[in-house]
Parts: C-alpha cells; sequence; structure tokens
C-alpha cells in the first residue's frame, strides 16, 4: 500500500477521517444545547483514541452548529487540537437561510463564510479549506485572488475541492499559487459509479456514471487526495436497509455479514475495507455517530479484503457480472 497523497502535507492524517454531518443536533432551527457539545466531545475523543485524526466539517452542516459544537469542544479542550486536522469547506447557500438554494464561489461569500466558520470554530485557522461544489457563476481570477488573500492572512493552510472533476480542479489550479491538496466525492459500495468509469470505456453500458472520467487518473497524477463521502451508504448494507430494499441490497448485506465473520471484523469496517482497497489510497469520510459504529469503522485498515471478495462485493452489489 502507497502512502497516503496528503501524507505529503499532513505526514499523521489518518487514512479514515471523521465528518462532522451530524454534530449540532440536528438540521433544525433549534439551537445546539449542552448535550450536542458533550455527545461532540465525546466523539471527538473517540475518534482520537481510535486513532482517527482527521475532521471534516462544513459551514452548512446542521446549519453552522456542527462547527459551533465543534468549536465549544476546542475551547474547552485546547490540547486536542494539536493532534488534529481540521477541514472545513464553504460555497454552498442553503434555504431556508438564503432565499434561493445556491452554490457561491464569489470571493466576497467565501470571505464572509470563512470568517464565519472561524468564529464558529473559535480558531484562526483552518488546516484545509474545501471548495464544498462548483459555482457555475464563479469567475476565476476574482475567486483565486480571494483565495490568494485569505491564504497569506493565514486562515487556512491547505485548499481542497469537493464534487469536481479533473478539469474543473486543473482550472482552479491554473490561477492559484498553491496546490489544491484534495478531492471529495460521493463513494460507496452503493455509489459505485467510480468503478463503472473505469471498467466501461466504449460501452454504451458506460453512459449512465455519473463520475467524470479521468478524474481519478488526474487526482492520482497530481497527488491530491481522495476523500469518499457517505462511504458506509448511509449504512444500507449494515442495519439500516432503504425502505424497499431490492434483491441486490440484500444479497450484498446478506454477503457483508458472511466477509465479517470471515475476516473476523465486523459489517462496517467490510463495507469501508471495499474503498481501501482501491489503490488510489482513498479516505473514506466516516458520519456515523453512534460510538460504536465509529469504533467498528477504525478497524477497516487492518481488514486486507482478497481480490476475489473485492470482486464478488462489486458484482453482488451492481447485481450482474461485469462485461
Ligand atoms: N462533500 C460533500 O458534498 C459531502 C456530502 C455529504 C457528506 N459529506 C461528508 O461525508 C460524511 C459522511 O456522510 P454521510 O453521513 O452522508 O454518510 P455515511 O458515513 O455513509 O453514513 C452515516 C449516516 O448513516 C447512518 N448509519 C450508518 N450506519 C447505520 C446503521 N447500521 N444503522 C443506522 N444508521 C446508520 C448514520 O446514522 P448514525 O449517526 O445513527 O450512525 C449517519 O446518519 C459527512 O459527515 C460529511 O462530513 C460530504
Amino acid at each position: 500500500m502507497t502512502e497516503l497523497p496528503i501524507h505529503d502535507y499532513y505526514p499523521q492524517a489518518s487514512q479514515l477521517v471523521y465528518g462532522c454531518m451530524g454534530l449540532g443536533g440536528g438540521w433544525t432551527d433549534a439551537p445546539a444545547n449542552e448535550q450536542d457539545t458533550r455527545q461532540a466531545q465525546h466523539i471527538i475523543e473517540t475518534c482520537l483514541e481510535n486513532k482517527v485524526n482527521v475532521f471534516d466539517l462544513a459551514d452548512i452542516y446542521t446549519f453552522g452548529k456542527a462547527e459551533e459544537v465543534f468549536g465549544k469542544v476546542l475551547k474547552a479542550s485546547p490540547e486536542l487540537r494539536k493532534n488534529m486536522i481540521v477541514q472545513t469547506k464553504v460555497g454552498i447557500k442553503l434555504t431556508p437561510v438564503h432565499d434561493v438554494k445556491q452554490y457561491d464561489l464569489s470571493p466576497e461569500w467565501i470571505t464572509t463564510a470563512l470568517n464565519s466558520s472561524l468564529k464558529r470554530l473559535q480558531s484562526e485557522n483552518v488546516d484545509i479549506l474545501f471548495l464544498h461544489r462548483p459555482d457555475p457563476l464563479m469567475d476565476l481570477d476574482d475567486t483565486a485572488e480571494a483565495l490568494q488573500k485569505l491564504h497569506k492572512q493565514g486562515k487556512f493552510s491547505h485548499l481542497a475541492v469537493s464534487n469536481m472533476h479533473a478539469g474543473q480542479i486543473a482550472w482552479l489550479q491554473s490561477a492559484v499559487s498553491f496546490p489544491i491538496i484534495a478531492n471529495q466525492l460521493q463513494m460507496s459500495l452503493q455509489h459505485a459509479d467510480f468503478i463503472e468509469e473505469t471498467i466501461t470505456t466504449n460501452m454504451k453500458e458506460g453512459c449512465n456514471s455519473g463520475f467524470p472520467r479521468g478524474t481519478l487518473e488526474f487526482c492520482e497524477q497530481q497527488n491530491i487526495q481522495i476523500q469518499a463521502w457517505s462511504p458506509l451508504a448511509r449504512g444500507i448494507y449494515t442495519g439500516n436497509p432503504s425502505s424497499a430494499p431490492d434483491a441486490n441490497e440484500l444479497a450484498t448485506t446478506k454477503l457483508i455479514a458472511q466477509l465479517a465473520n470471515r475476516y473476523s471484523s465486523n459489517t462496517n469496517a467490510i463495507v469501508l475495507s471495499w474503498l481501501l482497497k482501491h489503490p488510489i489510497n482513498i479516505q473514506p469520510v466516516v458520519g456515523t455517530t453512534n460510538i460504536a459504529r465509529i469504533i467498528e469503522c477504525a478497524k477497516a485498515p487492518i481488514v486486507s479484503l482478497s481480490r476475489d471478495d473485492w470482486y464478488l462485493l462489486f458484482e453482488t452489489a451492481r447485481g450482474h457480472e461485469i462485461p
């Protein structure tokens, strides 16, 4: 297994990232309370004890409350900060706070959003700033200038992107002087278009793949860390089935339970180990708030799926044999 690309910048970074989208008491108007902060503290400490030291946030998560409780934990226990890598994202404006849902990578919004995030996080700096989604109305030079300024002010140490394809990353990179170090995309056994894209070149079957062709290869060549969001497929194979599970989902759930047994592991670790087997060295961003599940997920890096089992899982989840 090669090094994680992110190790060029953070040699101590863990393979798993903890996704903080569930912190802060949910997507409601109700303010975060003390119980929400205690939950965040317990989760952060559990992650660190289990060698998960990268934390993924966004300004929008639970309408800012995820960053708020995270900030309160950092304020109460500042010693935790030196052992972690903190990343946040800006660039999405959500209703009901904004009249129209939109992506906004304008200089004004990036600056306002990052300053608000830092205030909630009670921090002067985040390690990695992600641009959450591409904004079709972005002016490259203006956005790049704002990023350069915020970087120079020390408000973020490294830049990353999310939900972008190779061309968009190269375009952005052409205008900023520091490297784009990561790209976060949805990837899981259920959302496996990144593999479909690889194996269906020149086939009609591949036309339905939403994954942008060449993006994995581009990221590998440019040493850009791939991070996978929703890597547990929100638990559909491990105890939180879809409302009307199809035969593929049921068969995959059954197979994962068998593999957990055979590898003396657990179902969450098996689901993640399927992503970890990919040689591009993915960092799954795990979003469960359940302490037992976090501990199970942390065992994924010690599972080494065989080639046969990797293909069997893929074919079972996709429902038919590969071409
Ligand atoms: N860049 C982007 O555009 C983007 C988009 C979405 C998410 N993200 C990041 O990715 C992280 C992970 O995403 P995610 O939370 O959607 O996906 P996930 O890690 O695949 O799934 C976590 C969710 O599934 C539930 N779950 C998992 N296993 C379960 C089980 N066995 N039984 C019941 N519930 C189960 C969890 O509930 P419990 O908490 O109860 O376990 C939680 O709500 C987020 O926290 C965020 O940091 C990024």
